[in-house]
């Protein structure tokens, strides 16, 4: 690590787009940064240093990347008028997936970091500072990762609702998904480290641990004694951190959804009932298109066992629509199985082609305007399951966990807004001043919004 770095405090700009692990990836560059003498800002105008976490999922995350270079590039150029330097560093999925084509088409950049490689952030910036060259690491190492971000969390703050990151990557390679190539294989961590990190995450206030990784439930991590642990059984043992109120998961995969993770659901208390398990499509011929290797019949299946386990279960999916190929009655199925199931909240998209994927390439591509209206359809029936399903809480009191400001009050004795979540992940908004930060505490709820509760405390 570069000493010179710490002389004084400078300003650093984290931009995130993509799922929750490239949120967690963001908190962990800015420990990491934090740890050399960068702060943190919310504006990039004035930024020493600008960060953007990029992902690849979908043409549209990728290309915002290059019009935030674009907007970035002025600001360096004011700044270099005035004898200053801001480091612009390219991290997450597009930077593995492009790579030095970054450095090409926005040679603003100065940095190019992956998913897996990020840890060396400190080191690269220190060089570029030094001798005004551009760096690149695209290496995957995830345990390498993890050692080096442990340390600096340590010193760090936590919220009390804390991602921890326990699996990385994936080797299901869904036709249409670059996760596989710009998170590398699937890697799982030893389970005495998570068991540390999140005892000292608990110690430092958390009180939900939310396990993240691509394929969560495929978690095949050992312990000390080379005694291989399911997702089941790590849970059951951070259960028992003194002080843990709340464990969640995600994304789950319909194929590792095994029997003893549904009894943990039963059995755990912890445990909250809600389950992210995304199925993509309700028509078995373009499951089998998408080489998702699961059945219609077998998420209908793991459905109804997770629904006796926990009959109250809250669950989720995503969707994607316009697949290559998908019919009409293709579509159909979809919407028949979203009927069947209930669902309370899921994320739909339109199916996006992704260079260097088999889905990609197929000759069958359906239609821009055709996916346009298949997915408002999809969406009109997902939202009014949603609102049907936070109605049925109005008049009841359920246990929420605040974690966030919504608005603040004008002054310290003025009335704001305080979020929270329900077990059932649904966001629940209070008029608070904020001393209720952090806490949980029993909520009446008045009135259900289509994806929001409002309460107040009882
Ligand atoms: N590992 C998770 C998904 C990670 S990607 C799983 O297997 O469920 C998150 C979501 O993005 C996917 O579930 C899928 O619905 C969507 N997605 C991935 N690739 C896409 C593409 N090419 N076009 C549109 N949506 C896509
Ligand atoms: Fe992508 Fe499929 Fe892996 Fe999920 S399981 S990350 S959709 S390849
Ligand atoms: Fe996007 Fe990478 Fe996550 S492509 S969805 S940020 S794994």
């Amino acid at each position: 690590m570069n000493n010179s770095l710490l002389q004084t405090s400078k300003k650093l700009y984290i931009k995130t787009y993509g799922c929750q692990m490239n949120v967690y990836d963001s908190d962990r560059m800015n420990d990491l940064m934090g740890a050399v003498g960068y702060e943190n800002t919310d504006d990039y105008i004035d930024a020493d240093m600008v960060i953007i976490n990029t992902c690849h999922i979908r043409e549209k995350a990728a290309e915002k990347l290059y019009s935030d270079l674009g907007r970035i590039k002025k600001q360096k150029d004011k700044m270099a008028e005035q004898g200053r330097k801001m480091i612009v560093a390219v991290a997450g999925c597009v930077g593995q997936a492009e790579g030095e084509e970054i450095f090409r088409r926005a040679p603003v950049t100065d940095i190019i970091v992956g998913p897996e490689s990020y840890q060396s952030l400190p080191d690269l910036v220190g060089k570029v500072i030094r001798d005004s060259s551009k760096e690149i690491d695209l290496d995957f190492k995830p345990d390498n990762k993890f050692d080096v971000l442990r340390e600096v969390r340590e010193k760090s703050e936590i919220g009390v609702s804390s991602f921890l990151s326990v699996q990385e990557g994936c080797d299901k390679f869904c036709t249409f998904c670059v996760v596989p190539y710009t998170r590398g294989a699937e890697f799982s961590r030893s389970v005495d480290k998570i068991y540390e990190e999140a005892q000292s995450l608990v110690k430092k206030g958390a009180q939900e641990i939310y396990f993240l990784g691509q394929n969560v439930n495929a978690y095949h991590g050992a312990d000390a004694n080379g005694e291989v642990y399911n997702l089941a059984k790590l849970i059951r043992k951070v259960a028992e951190i003194d002080g843990i109120k709340r464990i969640r998961y995600t994304t789950s995969h319909p194929r590792d959804m095994d029997d003893e993770l549904i009894a943990a659901h039963a059995e755990i208390p912890q445990l909250m009932p809600f389950l992210h398990l995304p199925i993509q499509s309700g028509s078995n011929n373009i499951l089998k298109a998408m080489n998702r290797k699961h059945a219609r019949q077998d998420y209908f299946k793991i459905i109804e066992k997770i629904r006796k386990a926990v009959p109250d279960i809250g669950l989720s999916s995503d969707f994607i629509v316009g697949f290559p190929g998908e019919t009409e009655q293709d579509f159909n199925d979809t919407l028949d199985l979203i009927e069947k199931i209930g669902f309370t909240q899921c994320y739909s998209f339109k199916y996006s082609p992704r260079p260097g994927t088999p889905a990609a390439e197929a000759k069958n591509q359906i239609a821009e305007e055709v996916k346009e209206e298949r997915l408002s359809r999809l969406q009109a029936l997902l939202t009014k399951q949603q609102t049907e399903f936070n109605k049925k809480f109005e008049g009841q009191i359920m246990p929420v966990l605040f974690d966030r400001i919504a608005t603040k009050g004008k002054s310290d004795s003025k009335v704001g807004q305080i979020i929270g979540k329900s077990p059932w992940l649904q966001s629940v908004v209070i008029e608070n001043k904020g001393d209720l930060l952090g806490k949980m505490v029993n909520v009446k709820i008045l009135k259900a919004r289509p994806s929001s509760l409002v309460g107040e405390v009882v």
